[in-house]
């Protein structure tokens, strides 16, 4: 897999504050790449550099291989982003707002705007003004005019802000669904766990400038699993009958006559069934909490993220 985006040191200062503190941060191919942080931790700093809006107190960019300052132009090109409210003549519908974004960067080909409408699900709001659309409807026409001239790169500072719970569904959807079929590597901020949590693949963590840790996923779920916990008076026993009658294989026995199961989450009434039918007193049935929740609270210290 290709490294799509490398920074080396990173650092932007404004006065007396490190807004970003030697970030190295790496992007592959292929990635949906979450960038959390809370409230003021710097990822909008990083992404206007990465965009080329402001320039670095120091530190290195490589896009595509290539030194983002050497080659500007080319390379930004080749990424398409939105940062921050997507601003819009009002007065103007949809596809008129694009197609003055089309004529500014240069889009010629002659389906882009229709295609994109289509994409983004606002093909059929085209005869309202942009001034009438509601949030949701101007985050999706901004990701239309990021994905205009069929970027390879597509850069989101929180796409999902603002957004109602349905909005946000709607606008993972639209994410992955981009992802999966155009091939396009994503990086998407959020200050906000869950609402990214069940769309990214990789996750770089921000906190006051500083990536604390950058990590696949499924690393982060497995070190982070959510489990059923029983306490039964004969563990030997219980643990045959999940694995002879239910076909549980995943679980872990903790101390003696506790029992982790970490699939089936949701079942625990059958799993109780059984051991009680068998005999086996059940002292104690527990959920997990959202351990990755808490995970990311001990990360970045105090209050949840947001
Ligand atoms: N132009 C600027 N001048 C001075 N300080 C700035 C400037 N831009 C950002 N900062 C500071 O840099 C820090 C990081 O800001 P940034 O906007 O990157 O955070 P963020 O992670 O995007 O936060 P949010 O989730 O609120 O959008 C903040 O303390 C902010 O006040
Ligand atoms: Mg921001």
């Amino acid at each position: 897999m290709s490294v799509v985006i490398k920074t080396t040191n990173l650092t932007k200062i404004y006065g007396e504050q490190k807004s970003v503190d030697h970030l190295n941060m790496t992007v592959k191919q292929g990635q949906i790449y979450g960038f959390l942080g809370r409230n003021g931790a710097g990822k909008t700093t990083t992404i206007r550099m990465l965009l080329g809006l402001i320039k670095p107190t120091h530190g290195e960019i490589e896009i595509f291989g290539e030194n983002l300052f050497t080659n500007q132009k080319e390379i930004l090109r080749r990424i398409g982003s939105m940062v921050e409210v997507p601003g819009f003549y009002e007065n103007l519908t949809a596809r008129e707002n694009l197609m003055i974004n089309a004529k500014i960067i240069g889009v010629h080909k002659k389906n882009a705007i229709d295609e994109t409408l289509e994409i983004v699900g606002l093909h059929n709001e085209t005869k309202k003004l942009v001034g009438k659309y509601s949030l949701g409807m101007k985050q999706r026409l901004g990701i239309a005019r990021a994905l205009l001239h069929y970027p390879e790169l597509l850069i989101l500072d929180e796409p999902t802000n603002g957004l109602d719970p349905i909005g946000i569904k709607e606008m993972r959807r639209l994410i992955k669904d981009l992802a999966n079929e155009r091939n396009i590597t994503i990086v998407i901020s959020s200050h906000i766990l869950s609402e990214i949590e069940q769309l990214v693949d990789h996750m770089g963590i921000i906190h006051q400038g500083k990536l604390l840790e950058e990590v696949s996923f499924d690393q982060l779920r497995k070190r982070n699993r959510k489990y059923l916990e029983f306490q039964v008076s004969d563990d030997n026993k219980a643990t045959m009958l999940l694995e002879n009658q239910l076909e549980i294989n995943d679980y872990e026995v903790h101390d003696e006559g506790h029992i982790r199961v970490y699939s089936h989450l949701g079942q625990q009434g059958q799993i109780n069934r059984l051991f009680v039918q068998n005999d086996i007193d059940v002292s104690k049935i527990m959920m997990s909490e959202d351990r990755l929740e808490d995970y990311f609270t001990k990360l970045v210290g105090g209050g949840t993220i947001g």
